[in-house]
């Protein structure tokens, strides 16, 4: 067993050095991370040098402008790479970053404001997920909306804006940052409880990783509210930031997973989850399995089963043994570019990992319940449940299984990394070659969190601790309007019209809990619905006949809600 690098971090990483870390795994990190560190920053404009055309601060996503075209700004991805270069800044780890998180903050307090299909920035347009990379609205038909970057975005700017308070800058925080992280706050308290896409773009229902980084937005919004003494708001977002924590345990599968959505008819094992665990890393909550914490028994059931999802679908993955790690992808029934693994879900259960060590060995023992016992098992056959402390054989039997287990995860990502170091979104599942967009700026991200993660690196604590589930969950209509669906339309005996459109008051587009009209102004079919308050909704009528539906002619109808009130729409039967 070689002790190579690892011996440079003992400084940083609570005392790392007592375990060796895989040797191979420290030259790839140690020749990667810093083609990682170049191909994110290569990929930020102005002067980034694959990013011509972007404006200051604006992410692209991928240099890759055909098969498939990625040359676009999406809020999530961006908000996630400004969160690595907010850490980095903020841990001292690269004090050269600052002038690219302020160019980051003037971006998007443009970008807020630019009205797109989603709506203008009171009417739901801070949900648009992408736009071009010179910061005008993109208006090609896309998933819409996508309610976690908000959230992303607002998390990334309190991490940021907790730090400058530290500096005694308040007066930044409170004139630039609070307006911006404000209108992303406001916009989650209001429709958290409405339906989104998730993050891979494809799902319309409701989506752990959005609940997930949603609840920390507001629930650290909160705190960065008190701090600047915008009280007001404070109990509005804690009321939402206690709904959203209960809405999350919802999720739970009793099969020992978190399931990715509630919508998609798929079996609900996802990246989505591990990504959520990691974005919403909080070391002082220790393993709470109620935020999900990496290190928290439900977090690492669901990470077995997640990897397991992958065990025998993909070719490259035949024959390795079950505690040693593989090529992971989004999930299983995937099919996009011919469903491969991805760089960033596979560096992402390396990253939950590393973050769990870090928990471990800080409070000195480590926990086997039940529902984590299949998971510690793979390190240490015929385990029983209980708390090993540091000064067992057994903790340290654990922690030596989980840093290799962490580490051959990091090792598939090396061997799928063509000479180079470029990172694209995936790698073939049947050679390992890359496919896809090629230089993708969240696989860089990736690599480095997950490298942060391996050397000890604590991202700040966003409050997680301590926290309560309330003991039943509320949602959160937030103001509605009153809106009257008439529509013109002759129908045969045992004909009847239903309306079912974009928002949770028309049934998500659901033709079985679509909304029945009554006919007693026949021909005129009519409902009066409350529906969220300007709101972008998209809506069809359609006729159910003997068990058969019928739906109206495309395009999709649309309206904007009012602000409170209540308004009627004439429609004919088309
Ligand atoms: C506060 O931070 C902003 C953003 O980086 C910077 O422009 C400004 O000079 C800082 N002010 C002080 C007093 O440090
Ligand atoms: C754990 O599982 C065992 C055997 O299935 C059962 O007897 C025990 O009650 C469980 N413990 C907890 C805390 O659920
Ligand atoms: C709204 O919140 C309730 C209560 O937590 C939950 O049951 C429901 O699924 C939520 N709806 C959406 C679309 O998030």
């Amino acid at each position: 067993m070689r002790i190579s690098s690892a011996f440079l971090w003992t400084s940083l990483a609570l005392s790392w050095g007592t375990y060796a870390q895989s040797s191979s795994v420290d030259a790839y990190l140690a020749a990667e991370s810093p083609i990682a560190k170049a191909g994110l920053l290569a990929n930020i404009g102005p002067s980034g040098s694959k990013s011509a055309g972007a404006k200051a601060g604006i992410v692209i996503a991928s240099p890759s402008h055909s098969d498939p075209d990625y040359l676009f700004t999406w809020t999530r991805d961006a908000s996630l790479v400004f969160a690595v270069i907010i850490d980095q800044y903020t841990l001292g780890l690269d004090t050269s970053l600052r002038s690219h998180i302020d160019d980051f903050v003037s971006s998007q307090k443009i970008i807020q404001q630019v009205s797109n299909p989603s709506g203008t920035i009171s009417t739901g347009g801070l949900g648009e997920p992408k736009f071009n990379i010179d910061e005008t609205a993109f208006t090609g038909s896309w998933g819409r909306p996508q309610r976690d970057g908000p959230a992303l975005r607002a998390n990334a700017l309190i991490t940021w804006s907790n730090h400058l308070l530290k500096q005694n800058n308040a007066s930044y925080v409170t004139s630039t940052l609070w307006p911006i992280i404000k209108l992303d706050l406001d916009y989650i308290k209001n429709t958290w409880n409405q339906s989104s896409f998730d993050l891979w773009e494809e799902v319309s229902s409701s989506s752990f990783f959005t609940t997930a980084v949603q609840h920390r937005s507001l629930r650290q919004g909160a705190a960065l509210a008190n701090a600047i003494r915008e009280t007001s708001v404070v109990a509005d977002y804690t009321k939402q930031a206690d709904n959203l924590l209960c809405f999350m345990q919802s999720y739970w599968n009793t099969a020992g997973y978190m399931t990715a959505n509630t919508g998609g008819g798929r079996t609900g094992k996802d990246a989505n989850t591990v990504l959520a665990s990691i974005h919403t890393f909080d070391a002082a909550a220790g393993c709470d399995a109620a935020t999900f914490q990496p290190c928290s028994d439900r977090a690492l059931a669901n990470l077995v089963a997640y990897v397991n999802a992958f065990r025998s679908i993909y070719a490259i993955n035949s024959g390795v043994p079950s505690n040693v790690g593989i090529a992971t992808g989004r999930y299983a029934e995937d099919v996009y570019f011919g469903g491969n693994p991805w760089y960033l879900t596979t560096l992402a259960v390396a990253e939950q990992l590393y973050d769990a060590l870090i928990v471990w060995k800080n409070q000195g023992s480590i926990t086997v319940t039940n529902l984590s016992k299949p998971f510690f098992s793979l390190f240490s056959s015929g385990i029983s449940t209980g708390t090993f402390s540091s000064s067992s054989s057994t903790f340290n039997t654990l922690i030596t299984g989980v840093q290799n287990y962490a580490d051959s995860f990091v090792n598939v990502v090396a061997k799928h990394t063509p000479s180079g170091g470029g990172l694209a979104e995936q790698y073939s599942r049947n050679d390992g070659n890359p496919l896809s967009a090629f230089d993708l700026t969240w696989s860089y991200a990736s690599l480095l969190t997950a490298d942060g993660a391996r050397n000890g690196v604590v991202p700040a604590s966003w409050g997680a601790k301590g926290l309560t589930v309330p003991g039943t969950c509320s949602g959160n209509s937030g103001p509605t309007a009153h809106v009257t669906f008439n529509v013109n339309a002759e129908t045969v005996f045992g004909e009847n019209i239903f309306v079912t459109g974009s928002v949770g008051a028309l049934a998500n587009w659901s033709p079985d809990n679509a909304i029945a009209l009554n006919a007693d102004n026949y021909p005129i079919w009519s409902v009066a619905i409350d529906i969220p308050a300007s709101t972008n909704v998209e809506y069809k009528y359609i006729r159910k006949f003997n068990g058969g539906v019928t739906w109206e002619s495309d395009p999709n109808r649309r309206f904007t809600s009012p602000a409170s009130g209540s308004s009627t729409l004439n429609d004919v039967w088309r």
